[in-house]
């Protein structure tokens, strides 16, 4: 068939008047103040040089396979920290990242009956946005904390000055890390019947209710068996059946970073961000006719678009259609983080002003950052029960909508922190200061990530037993 007989949605032009510069003539909020130009301008034509992290062909694999969950045959699982920090990318944390992912994904295979797409906040995940420009501490004033790739957290001027070479020790860790996770999935680490993948003792634990207790037992038991059925077909289809795919995303807010890391790339016509597969907005830097929405409508990649409680559904669904002008299948990932308290109310003329008006894209909740909070201590924390009811609101608000919730973004680590309170475990504030190790925001931890995982296959599972159409 001939493209330019048939133009097809599938294959979008760039828009008119955008490069992967066209951004700095919009205005930009959050980028890092730096004082020396020259410097900057130094960084970036070295990472101009750079190889790239990613593929298009990786970009647009990961492209169809949004698109298949837009229709419900694929279900979508992003996950990881809030910010990596340079001095993680170390080999058990980067491990314990994919098992968790890995383990979680497994359960959701097993309630939704369907492929689960795995996407980590990792390999690039470096950068902040902060509420304010300038910390303060005892009169002092310096520049915040803007993450790993900006400049380091000490509170002393040096420390805090922005320093674009950070780019390119950021560039390199995400390739370390990057690197191993690629090793990890092709040698081995899929080996999925190995019990050290497996352990879910945790769902023994006491705290849960009995009939959710029964159930985990059920599902497990079920996994268990599927493993050793597969086992037992023998090593070179255990390989093919359990290859695990991972692609990795990150929030596109240092402009000068991705911009420098797009490029179009032989046989395309359009411009791919290389940094990773899936970039997305923030909820802080959405505004439409700004720099990053400028720069993210130019890009062939899928791009995810946090939306919280402030974004009017007419804004929105304007955002969507400047994101992707072609309606494009598989292109915009619309992350709903909307607070347990919001959800129930702001979904639905949302969705109604999206999908209700024929926009295609594939509809995430994140559950975590409209539920933050503060103790009286002043430790910034979330509870399960907040974040579990705002996904139970957001599948409620689909189902009654007769939309589809194709995807979970959570905030979270394969470590057993005490960041969020809650759960089976019954995490409490006086806990939290036990191990309370991110700089940035509260993730679940492995047990935590894994009993929301059960709650999302119990979901799926209700889901896949509906009759069709409902
Ligand atoms: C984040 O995902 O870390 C984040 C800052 O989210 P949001 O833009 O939704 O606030
Ligand atoms: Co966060």
């Amino acid at each position: 068939m001939n493209d330019r007989a048939h133009p097809h949605p599938a294959h979008p032009v760039e828009p008119p008047g955008w490069s992967p510069d066209s951004w700095r003539n919009a205005p930009a909020t959050h980028l890092p103040p730096y004082d020396d130009q020259a410097a900057l301008a130094r960084a970036i034509a070295v990472l101009r040089s750079l190889p790239p992290l990613v593929t298009s062909w990786e970009i647009e694999r990961l492209k169809s396979h949004l698109a298949e969950a837009q229709d419900g045959k694929r279900f979508l699982l992003q996950g990881g920290d809030c910010a990596e920090a340079f001095h993680e990318c170390r080999p058990e944390v980067i491990t314990n990242k994919l098992k968790i992912l890995l383990q979680m994904s497994l359960v959701m295979v097993h309630g939704g009956k369907k492929p689960v797409i795995r996407v980590g906040r990792f390999a690039g995940q470096y950068t902040k946005p902060r509420s304010s420009p300038v910390e303060t501490r005892a009169g002092v004033s310096l520049p915040s904390y803007f993450g790993d790739l900006v400049n380091r957290s000490d509170f002393t001027a040096e420390a805090r000055r922005p320093d674009p070479d950070l780019m390119l020790s950021g560039y390199q860790r995400s390739a370390l890390t990057l690197n191993f996770i690629r090793a990890l999935a092709e040698g081995g680490f899929a080996d999925l019947h190995h019990p050290e993948y497996w352990d879910l003792s945790f769902f023994q634990h006491a705290g849960l209710p009995d009939d959710l207790r029964a159930e985990y037992r059920r599902m497990s038991a079920q996994l268990a068996d599927a493993m050793r059925f597969m086992e037992a077909l023998g090593e070179t289809s255990v390989h093919e059946l359990t290859r695990v795919e991972f692609f990795t995303s990150h929030e596109a807010l240092h402009l000068h970073y991705e911009s420098a890391q797009t490029r179009r790339v032989p046989r395309r016509t359009r411009h791919y961000n290389l940094s990773a597969h899936l970039p997305w907005l923030g909820d802080r830097t959405r505004a439409l006719g700004g720099a990053h929405v400028e720069y993210l409508r130019g890009v062939a990649n899928p791009v995810g678009v946090k939306l919280g409680p402030s974004i009017a559904p007419g804004e929105a669904a304007e955002l969507v259609r400047a994101l992707n002008p072609s309606n494009e299948a598989g292109k915009i990932i619309a992350i709903t983080r909307m607070g347990a308290g919001h959800a129930a109310g702001a979904l639905p003329p949302l969705l109604d002003a999206i999908s209700g008006a024929g926009l295609r894209v594939l509809w995430a909740c994140d559950p975590m950052h409209g539920n933050t909070t503060t103790t009286a201590a002043g430790v910034k924390t979330r509870s399960f029960d907040a974040i579990l009811a705002e996904l139970e609101a957001t599948f409620d608000a689909h189902a009654a909508a007769g939309s589809r919730l194709g995807g979970v973004h959570f905030e979270l680590t394969g470590e057993d922190v005490t960041e969020c309170t809650g759960g089976a475990g019954g995490l409490t504030e006086a806990d939290l200061a036990r191990n309370y190790a991110s700089p940035c925001d509260p993730r679940l931890n492995y047990h935590q990530a894994m009993e929301l995982a059960f709650r999302v296959a119990r979901r799926l599972a209700s889901n896949a037993s509906a009759p069709r159409g409902v």
